[in-house]
Protein backbone atom coordinates (compact mmCIF):
# COMPACT_ATOMS: atom_id res chain seq x y z
CA UNK A 1 0.00 0.00 0.00
CA UNK A 2 1.49 2.95 -1.00
CA UNK A 3 0.20 6.24 1.37
CA UNK A 4 1.14 9.98 0.78
CA UNK A 5 1.31 12.28 3.58
CA UNK A 6 0.02 15.97 1.57
CA UNK A 7 -1.16 18.99 3.18
CA UNK A 8 -0.82 22.05 0.56
CA UNK A 9 0.53 24.19 3.34
CA UNK A 10 3.76 23.93 4.33
CA UNK A 11 5.15 23.38 8.17
CA UNK A 12 1.51 21.56 8.71
CA UNK A 13 3.22 18.47 9.98
CA UNK A 14 3.79 16.09 7.10
CA UNK A 15 7.32 15.37 7.69
CA UNK A 16 6.61 14.96 11.49
CA UNK A 17 3.27 12.60 10.42
CA UNK A 18 5.47 10.11 7.72
CA UNK A 19 8.20 9.60 10.58
CA UNK A 20 5.92 8.38 13.37
CA UNK A 21 3.32 6.89 11.06
CA UNK A 22 6.06 4.74 9.42
CA UNK A 23 7.88 3.66 13.17
CA UNK A 24 4.12 3.07 14.49
CA UNK A 25 3.13 0.70 11.56
CA UNK A 26 6.52 -1.14 12.13
CA UNK A 27 6.09 -1.67 15.34
CA UNK A 28 2.58 -2.97 14.96
CA UNK A 29 4.61 -5.93 13.06
CA UNK A 30 4.35 -4.31 9.35
CA UNK A 31 6.85 -3.99 6.60
CA UNK A 32 7.10 -0.28 6.35
CA UNK A 33 8.88 2.12 4.13
CA UNK A 34 9.27 5.73 3.76
CA UNK A 35 10.21 7.83 1.43
CA UNK A 36 11.47 11.20 1.10
CA UNK A 37 9.90 12.61 -2.22
CA UNK A 38 9.95 16.45 -1.12
CA UNK A 39 12.56 16.91 -3.42
CA UNK A 40 13.12 20.31 -3.39
CA UNK A 41 13.32 20.91 0.67
CA UNK A 42 13.82 17.39 1.63
CA UNK A 43 14.36 16.74 5.75
CA UNK A 44 12.52 13.72 6.68
CA UNK A 45 16.22 11.93 7.29
CA UNK A 46 16.51 14.54 9.64
CA UNK A 47 13.58 12.81 11.62
CA UNK A 48 14.99 10.30 11.67
CA UNK A 49 18.37 10.52 12.90
CA UNK A 50 19.87 10.14 9.73
CA UNK A 51 23.38 12.05 9.82
CA UNK A 52 25.54 11.06 6.87
CA UNK A 53 23.10 9.45 3.79
CA UNK A 54 25.68 9.60 0.70
CA UNK A 55 22.50 7.54 -1.32
CA UNK A 56 19.46 9.53 -1.71
CA UNK A 57 16.07 8.86 -3.64
CA UNK A 58 17.68 11.52 -6.11
CA UNK A 59 20.65 9.28 -7.20
CA UNK A 60 17.78 6.46 -7.27
CA UNK A 61 15.84 8.36 -9.67
CA UNK A 62 19.19 9.30 -11.61
CA UNK A 63 19.33 5.60 -12.43
CA UNK A 64 22.39 5.58 -9.83
CA UNK A 65 21.38 3.00 -7.41
CA UNK A 66 18.69 0.49 -7.47
CA UNK A 67 15.85 1.17 -4.92
CA UNK A 68 16.09 -1.57 -2.87
CA UNK A 69 20.04 -0.96 -2.26
CA UNK A 70 19.63 2.37 -1.71
CA UNK A 71 17.76 2.01 1.92
CA UNK A 72 18.68 3.06 5.32
CA UNK A 73 17.54 0.80 8.36
CA UNK A 74 16.03 2.55 11.36
CA UNK A 75 16.41 1.58 14.71
CA UNK A 76 12.91 0.30 14.22
CA UNK A 77 13.87 -1.70 11.87
CA UNK A 78 11.58 0.48 9.31
CA UNK A 79 13.42 1.26 6.23
CA UNK A 80 14.07 4.98 4.80
CA UNK A 81 14.49 6.43 1.33
CA UNK A 82 16.05 9.67 2.13
CA UNK A 83 16.17 13.37 -0.10
CA UNK A 84 19.04 15.42 -0.30
CA UNK A 85 19.93 18.22 1.33
CA UNK A 86 21.73 19.58 -1.34
CA UNK A 87 20.20 22.22 -3.49
CA UNK A 88 22.31 21.17 -6.48
CA UNK A 89 21.44 18.00 -6.76
CA UNK A 90 17.59 18.67 -6.79
CA UNK A 91 17.73 20.12 -10.23
CA UNK A 92 17.00 18.13 -12.77
CA UNK A 93 14.87 15.52 -10.98
CA UNK A 94 13.15 13.22 -13.47
CA UNK A 95 9.97 13.05 -11.22
CA UNK A 96 8.28 10.51 -13.62
CA UNK A 97 10.54 7.91 -12.75
CA UNK A 98 9.59 8.19 -9.08
CA UNK A 99 6.60 6.15 -10.31
CA UNK A 100 8.39 3.40 -11.28
CA UNK A 101 10.37 2.99 -8.34
CA UNK A 102 7.74 3.60 -6.03
CA UNK A 103 5.75 0.35 -7.67
CA UNK A 104 8.99 -1.42 -6.65
CA UNK A 105 8.65 -0.34 -3.04
CA UNK A 106 5.40 -1.23 -3.23
CA UNK A 107 5.60 -5.14 -4.19
CA UNK A 108 8.44 -5.37 -1.18
CA UNK A 109 6.85 -3.66 1.65
CA UNK A 110 2.96 -3.52 3.57
CA UNK A 111 3.19 0.02 3.77
CA UNK A 112 5.28 2.61 1.69
CA UNK A 113 4.80 6.10 3.18
CA UNK A 114 5.61 9.20 1.34
CA UNK A 115 6.17 12.61 2.28
CA UNK A 116 5.89 14.91 0.11
CA UNK A 117 6.56 18.65 -1.10
CA UNK A 118 4.40 21.67 0.43
CA UNK A 119 1.90 23.57 -2.53
CA UNK A 120 -0.23 21.99 -5.34
CA UNK A 121 2.53 22.09 -8.04
CA UNK A 122 4.08 19.33 -9.83
CA UNK A 123 6.04 18.22 -6.85
CA UNK A 124 3.27 17.58 -4.83
CA UNK A 125 0.86 16.38 -7.48
CA UNK A 126 3.50 13.75 -7.74
CA UNK A 127 2.96 12.33 -4.57
CA UNK A 128 -0.60 12.24 -5.03
CA UNK A 129 -0.50 10.82 -8.60
CA UNK A 130 1.74 7.75 -6.83
CA UNK A 131 -0.40 6.99 -4.59
CA UNK A 132 -2.78 4.34 -3.53
CA UNK A 133 -4.31 6.14 -0.29
CA UNK A 134 -3.87 10.01 0.67
CA UNK A 135 -3.35 11.02 3.72
CA UNK A 136 -4.34 14.51 4.16
CA UNK A 137 -2.15 16.76 7.37
CA UNK A 138 -3.73 20.13 8.04
CA UNK A 139 -3.93 22.06 11.53
CA UNK A 140 -7.33 23.24 13.26
CA UNK A 141 -6.71 27.12 11.38
CA UNK A 142 -8.03 28.29 8.46
CA UNK A 143 -5.45 28.88 6.54
CA UNK A 144 -4.22 25.70 6.84
CA UNK A 145 -8.16 23.95 6.04
CA UNK A 146 -8.25 26.42 3.31
CA UNK A 147 -5.07 24.89 2.11
CA UNK A 148 -6.03 21.13 3.05
CA UNK A 149 -9.65 22.13 0.53
CA UNK A 150 -7.30 22.79 -2.62
CA UNK A 151 -5.38 19.52 -2.18
CA UNK A 152 -8.34 17.40 -1.57
CA UNK A 153 -10.05 18.95 -4.65
CA UNK A 154 -6.98 17.67 -6.40
CA UNK A 155 -6.34 14.63 -5.20
CA UNK A 156 -10.51 13.88 -6.18
CA UNK A 157 -10.06 15.13 -9.41
CA UNK A 158 -7.03 12.46 -9.92
CA UNK A 159 -9.93 9.77 -8.52
CA UNK A 160 -7.46 9.04 -5.24
CA UNK A 161 -8.99 7.48 -2.31
CA UNK A 162 -8.33 9.85 0.13
CA UNK A 163 -8.41 7.81 3.84
CA UNK A 164 -8.50 10.80 5.82
CA UNK A 165 -7.45 14.07 7.37
CA UNK A 166 -5.00 13.94 10.30
CA UNK A 167 -5.62 17.07 12.54
CA UNK A 168 -1.85 18.18 14.00
CA UNK A 169 -1.07 20.35 16.36
CA UNK A 170 -4.77 20.57 18.08
CA UNK A 171 -4.70 22.58 21.09
CA UNK A 172 -8.27 22.34 22.09
CA UNK A 173 -9.09 25.77 22.15
CA UNK A 174 -12.01 27.81 21.84
CA UNK A 175 -10.98 29.45 19.13
CA UNK A 176 -10.19 26.28 16.69
CA UNK A 177 -12.95 25.25 13.98
CA UNK A 178 -14.43 21.90 15.38
CA UNK A 179 -13.52 18.54 14.25
CA UNK A 180 -17.40 18.38 12.94
CA UNK A 181 -16.75 21.98 10.89
CA UNK A 182 -13.92 20.32 9.27
CA UNK A 183 -15.15 17.11 7.98
CA UNK A 184 -18.11 19.05 6.64
CA UNK A 185 -16.01 21.65 4.76
CA UNK A 186 -13.96 19.08 3.13
CA UNK A 187 -15.78 16.07 3.10
CA UNK A 188 -13.36 14.40 4.10
CA UNK A 189 -13.56 12.23 7.87
CA UNK A 190 -10.43 13.73 10.59
CA UNK A 191 -9.48 10.12 11.13
CA UNK A 192 -6.45 11.50 13.69
CA UNK A 193 -6.40 14.39 16.07
CA UNK A 194 -2.70 14.81 16.86
CA UNK A 195 -2.37 16.98 19.89
CA UNK A 196 0.46 20.17 19.92
CA UNK A 197 2.66 18.38 22.05
CA UNK A 198 6.31 19.71 23.36
CA UNK A 199 7.64 16.00 23.14
CA UNK A 200 7.41 16.47 19.45
CA UNK A 201 9.68 19.59 19.23
CA UNK A 202 12.36 17.71 21.80
CA UNK A 203 12.13 14.60 19.65
CA UNK A 204 12.85 16.51 16.26
CA UNK A 205 16.02 17.98 18.36
CA UNK A 206 16.85 14.59 19.31
CA UNK A 207 16.51 13.22 15.59
CA UNK A 208 13.88 10.32 17.16
CA UNK A 209 10.44 10.25 16.89
CA UNK A 210 7.95 10.54 19.32
CA UNK A 211 6.76 6.98 18.76
CA UNK A 212 10.23 5.65 19.61
CA UNK A 213 11.27 7.84 22.17
CA UNK A 214 8.19 9.25 23.56
CA UNK A 215 5.92 6.50 23.68
CA UNK A 216 3.94 7.82 26.31
CA UNK A 217 3.74 11.26 25.42
CA UNK A 218 0.02 12.69 23.97
CA UNK A 219 1.48 12.67 20.45
CA UNK A 220 2.48 9.59 20.18
CA UNK A 221 -0.66 7.67 21.52
CA UNK A 222 -2.27 9.85 18.89
CA UNK A 223 0.39 8.52 16.30
CA UNK A 224 -0.45 5.15 17.67
CA UNK A 225 -3.91 5.34 17.63
CA UNK A 226 -3.32 6.50 13.68
CA UNK A 227 -1.58 3.63 13.05
CA UNK A 228 -4.11 1.39 13.86
CA UNK A 229 -6.68 3.23 12.00
CA UNK A 230 -4.61 2.37 9.10
CA UNK A 231 -4.00 -0.74 9.47
CA UNK A 232 -7.77 -1.68 10.74
CA UNK A 233 -7.01 -3.11 14.11
CA UNK A 234 -9.01 0.55 15.78
CA UNK A 235 -12.10 1.86 15.32
CA UNK A 236 -13.29 5.22 16.61
CA UNK A 237 -15.69 4.77 19.87
CA UNK A 238 -18.74 6.47 19.43
CA UNK A 239 -19.19 9.96 20.64
CA UNK A 240 -20.17 10.01 23.77
CA UNK A 241 -23.96 11.75 24.68
CA UNK A 242 -22.76 14.53 25.61
CA UNK A 243 -21.84 15.76 22.46
CA UNK A 244 -24.92 15.19 20.61
CA UNK A 245 -26.41 18.58 22.23
CA UNK A 246 -24.01 20.16 20.39
CA UNK A 247 -24.07 18.60 16.97
CA UNK A 248 -27.89 19.79 16.62
CA UNK A 249 -26.47 23.66 17.29
CA UNK A 250 -23.59 22.69 14.88
CA UNK A 251 -26.13 21.15 12.52
CA UNK A 252 -28.10 23.92 11.99
CA UNK A 253 -24.90 26.02 11.30
CA UNK A 254 -24.03 23.72 8.93
CA UNK A 255 -26.18 23.11 6.96
CA UNK A 256 -25.72 26.07 4.65
CA UNK A 257 -22.39 24.76 4.10
CA UNK A 258 -23.05 21.28 3.04
CA UNK A 259 -24.91 22.98 -0.25
CA UNK A 260 -21.78 24.02 -1.52
CA UNK A 261 -20.42 20.30 -0.95
CA UNK A 262 -21.09 17.31 -3.65
CA UNK A 263 -21.87 14.90 -0.79
CA UNK A 264 -22.44 15.06 2.86
CA UNK A 265 -20.21 14.08 5.36
CA UNK A 266 -20.95 10.95 7.12
CA UNK A 267 -21.00 12.23 10.33
CA UNK A 268 -22.60 15.70 10.25
CA UNK A 269 -25.53 13.58 8.16
CA UNK A 270 -26.21 11.84 11.63
CA UNK A 271 -25.79 14.52 14.27
CA UNK A 272 -29.38 13.87 16.39
CA UNK A 273 -31.70 16.61 17.98
CA UNK A 274 -31.05 16.52 21.75
CA UNK A 275 -31.97 19.86 23.71
CA UNK A 276 -29.14 22.17 23.79
CA UNK A 277 -29.73 22.39 27.94
CA UNK A 278 -28.15 19.13 27.91
CA UNK A 279 -24.54 20.85 27.45
CA UNK A 280 -25.30 23.54 30.30
CA UNK A 281 -22.40 23.25 32.35
CA UNK A 282 -20.30 21.01 30.56
CA UNK A 283 -17.07 22.26 29.07
CA UNK A 284 -16.53 19.49 25.42
CA UNK A 285 -13.87 20.10 24.01
CA UNK A 286 -13.77 22.61 21.83
CA UNK A 287 -16.73 23.93 22.06
CA UNK A 288 -17.93 27.36 20.97
CA UNK A 289 -21.41 28.93 22.57
CA UNK A 290 -20.82 32.21 20.96
CA UNK A 291 -20.74 30.35 17.40
CA UNK A 292 -20.47 27.36 16.14
CA UNK A 293 -20.21 26.14 12.23
CA UNK A 294 -18.48 27.79 9.58
CA UNK A 295 -19.39 31.29 8.53
CA UNK A 296 -20.38 33.01 5.21
CA UNK A 297 -17.10 34.11 4.70
CA UNK A 298 -15.67 30.41 5.24
CA UNK A 299 -18.02 29.23 2.60
CA UNK A 300 -17.16 31.97 0.55
CA UNK A 301 -13.85 31.43 0.83
CA UNK A 302 -14.45 27.59 -0.95
CA UNK A 303 -16.30 28.85 -3.47
CA UNK A 304 -13.28 30.87 -4.63
CA UNK A 305 -10.95 27.85 -3.93
CA UNK A 306 -12.92 26.08 -6.31
CA UNK A 307 -13.67 28.42 -8.85
CA UNK A 308 -9.77 29.19 -9.07
CA UNK A 309 -8.80 24.95 -8.94
CA UNK A 310 -11.17 24.69 -12.14
CA UNK A 311 -9.64 28.19 -13.90
CA UNK A 312 -5.76 25.81 -13.61
CA UNK A 313 -7.68 23.32 -14.95
CA UNK A 314 -8.61 25.44 -17.72
CA UNK A 315 -5.44 26.81 -18.07
CA UNK A 316 -3.43 23.57 -18.40
N1 LIG B 1 2.00 17.71 17.11
C1 LIG B 1 2.93 18.67 17.17
N2 LIG B 1 3.17 19.33 18.33
C2 LIG B 1 4.10 20.31 18.38
N3 LIG B 1 4.83 20.71 17.34
C3 LIG B 1 4.65 20.10 16.15
C4 LIG B 1 3.71 19.03 16.00
N4 LIG B 1 3.78 18.61 14.71
C5 LIG B 1 4.71 19.37 14.10
N5 LIG B 1 5.25 20.26 14.96
C6 LIG B 1 6.23 21.31 14.67
O1 LIG B 1 5.97 21.83 13.39
C7 LIG B 1 7.14 21.80 12.59
C8 LIG B 1 6.78 21.49 11.16
O2 LIG B 1 6.41 20.13 11.08
P1 LIG B 1 6.76 19.28 9.80
O3 LIG B 1 6.33 17.89 10.09
O4 LIG B 1 8.17 19.50 9.39
O5 LIG B 1 5.78 19.96 8.74
P2 LIG B 1 5.72 19.79 7.15
O6 LIG B 1 6.50 18.56 6.80
O7 LIG B 1 4.26 19.67 6.82
O8 LIG B 1 6.31 21.04 6.57
C9 LIG B 1 8.02 20.74 13.24
O9 LIG B 1 9.37 21.01 13.00
C10 LIG B 1 7.68 20.88 14.68
O10 LIG B 1 8.44 21.96 15.20
MG1 LIG C 1 8.14 18.34 5.54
Amino acid sequence: MIISIVSGKGGAGKTTTAANLGVALQKLGKKVCVVDANITTSNLGLHLGLVHYPVTLHEVLKNRFPVLDSLYIHESGMRVLPGSLSLEVSKNIRLDSIRRNLEILGRKFDYVIIDSAPGIEKEAMTAIEVAEEILVVTNPELPAITDAIKIIELAKKERKTIKGIVLNKVFDRRFEPLTEEIESVTNVPVIAEIPFDMNVLESIADKSPVVSGRRNSPAAKAFFRLSERITGDYEEAAAPDIFSGIGSLIFSQLRKISDYLSAKSARSAVVSKEPEEKTKGKTPSRFREEKGGFSDFESELKKQILKKLRERESAE
